[in-house]
């Protein structure tokens, strides 16, 4: 063969995989709203930096009539890139190719580029658009997924790992994205479930569509499986690109840091007046994290679940921070089982790659109930307190209004290790509110009293007066700082830098048992 015929070759055969599943299906998948996968990769990597490798890996399958069939690039796209400079490996299933089905070799495609990335210490990216493992293929095919929850456990905490889901993503599949640190989905045009609707109805009766049983809205509003929410593919890689900037490539790389325009000493007028002079009406926290935040941006995650808690990054004179914050507007910012669930992770998340936290408090308490009781309060609402002992980044706690007993403690208390804790005027940190606390104490004074309504206010009061303020807890110096509040910006990134060279190490071990 002559060299001009052998370059011949090499071209023909890389035509044919970037060909994917041909013209047909690539207009299905356009028609479905859907880009392709090397579109996809296209949009989310900086132009003409992507480096595919195995193009052309084959499939072994035989049974079925497989030895016949052409699975061009074996349904996957992968290599890497950069994002905004930054290095990533990634993966892009190609539905075109039978159905984006995961069989041995694509296994093995994605497997390697996982492999790199830990190795690189580089974030992993995974889009996925699959029917799941190919069914001709079998016992390799479920093998070839295990190979991939092996890395995923292994990657985490090492590299962050980013899934994005852009079609079906079904049965045990889904554990690929559920083993990652977040999950993205597109509005409409992707699913995940387990089990799904014909099998549901099959076996429970129960009807529903797939749409309303694992869509983006469902995954990030009710069952919390999903961090993000995108109108569609475009907007989708936008939050990816946005998400990379606040987030180190390693567990070893330092915190990005950016310049900011934005002066340290900014006061804002808001912050004198955020907190309601009636303790018992609400506020919108995010009026006083965007006030904090450098430029007042602020990108929050899982923002359409557990919305009684807020997480999120910003940045403080350039510094990602990632924000823990009750939300006083929703469930007067009560914690309960699923924000334990939502805020643990993300602090895991943070203290993993030497993210500080910043952990502010408004919470009466943790959210009573018989179902949140049954449904497993008490070791949900224990992740706080561990993720919060367990990290050693810097930590700071701002009290605002509201910090009762076990939930002040849950919201990074001096005692679990906070590096500054400062409280607003405003604060009252207590071991319950002064209501309550009233009634219990002086149960018999009151009843005994000659008007026991007038009793019980004034019990309210004299208790409120005693305790029911920043000062029991600055006493003890449990409050390292009582501040007025337009102050905070500037004392918070006084703090902050304080504590970049926080060393603070834990107890050797195999690894720790969160209650999970
Ligand atoms: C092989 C598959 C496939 C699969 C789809 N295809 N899924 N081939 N294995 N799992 C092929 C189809 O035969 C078809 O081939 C092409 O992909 C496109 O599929 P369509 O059905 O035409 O597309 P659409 O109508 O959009 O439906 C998409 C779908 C449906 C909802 C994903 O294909 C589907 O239900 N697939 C099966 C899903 C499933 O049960 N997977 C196995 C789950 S078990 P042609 O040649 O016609 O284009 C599993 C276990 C993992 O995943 C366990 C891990 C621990």
């Amino acid at each position: 063969m002559s060299r001009e015929e052998k370059l011949a070759k090499l071209s023909q055969k890389r035509d044919k995989v970037l060909g994917g599943g041909g013209p047909k299906r690539i207009e299905k998948q356009h028609q479905a709203g859907k880009l392709t996968a090397r579109e996809r990769i296209d949009k989310l990597l900086d132009k003409g930096s992507f480096v595919e490798l195995d193009q052309f890996v084959v499939h072994r399958g035989v049974e079925f009539g497989m030895q016949d069939v052409e699975a061009p690039g074996e349904g996957v796209v992968t290599g890497y890139g950069t994002i905004d400079g930054r290095l990533v490996y990634l993966f892009s299933q190609d539905f075109t190719v039978l159905g984006g089905s995961l069989g041995e070799m694509h296994a093995a495609k994605i497997c390697k580029v996982m492999d790199l990335a830990l190795k690189m210490g580089a974030p992993f990216i995974g889009i996925n658009d699959s029917g799941g493992a190919r069914i001709q293929e079998g016992i390799d095919a479920l093998n070839g997924y295990g190979e991939i929850f092996k890395r995923n456990t292994l990657a985490s905490g090492v590299i962050p790992q980013i899934s994005v889901i852009m079609g079906p993503c079904a049965g045990g599949a889904v554990y690929s994205p559920a083993l990652t640190d977040f999950i993205f989905m597109t509005d409409k045009t992707s699913q995940m479930f387990i089990t799904g609707p014909q099998v549901i109805k099959a076996v429970t009766g129960e009807e529903v569509s797939s749409e309303d049983l694992g869509g983006a809205l469902t995954h990030n509003r009710v069952s919390g499986n999903a961090h993000f929410f995108a109108v569609d593919e475009e907007d989708c890689f936008h939050q990816i690109k946005r998400l990379l900037s606040y987030i180190p490539s390693n567990n070893l790389d330092p915190v990005p840091v950016v310049k900011t325009n934005d002066p340290a000493e900014r006061m804002d007028e808001i912050l004198k007046t955020v907190v309601p002079d009636d303790a018992n009406k609400a506020y919108d926290m995010m009026d006083v994290i965007t006030a904090l935040a450098d430029n007042r941006d602020f990108f929050e995650i899982q923002p359409h679940f557990a919305k009684n808690i807020i997480i999120g990054f910003m940045r403080l004179n350039g510094i990602s921070v990632g924000v823990i914050a009750n939300q006083p507007k929703v469930m007067a910012g009560c914690l309960d089982i699923n924000c334990s669930d939502k805020a643990s992770r993300f602090i895991r998340f943070c203290d993993a790659f030497g993210i500080p936290l910043l952990t502010i408090v408004d919470t009466p308490g943790y959210l009573p109930g018989v179902g949140q009781e049954h449904g497993g309060i008490i070791r949900h609402g224990a992740k706080l307190l561990y993720a919060y002992s367990e990290a050693t980044v810097p930590k700071i706690q701002l009290i605002t209004r509201k910090a009762y007993g076990g939930a002040y403690l849950a919201m990074c208390a001096k005692s679990l290790g906070a590096d500054t804790s400062i409280a607003w005027p405003s604060a009252e940190i207590a071991v319950m509110g002064a209501q309550g606390a009233a009634n219990i104490v002086f149960r018999k004074e009151i009843a005994n009293a000659e008007n026991p309504n007038e009793k019980r206010q004034e019990k309210i009061a004299e208790y409120e007066e005693k305790f029911s303020n920043p000062y029991c807890a600055a006493a003890r110096g449990f409050a390292d700082l009582v501040i007025e509040p337009e102050k905070t910006r500037y004392f918070l990134i006084k703090s902050l830098e304080s504590l970049l060279t926080k060393r603070e190490s834990r107890p050797g071990k195999k690894h720790g048992n969160i209650p999970v």
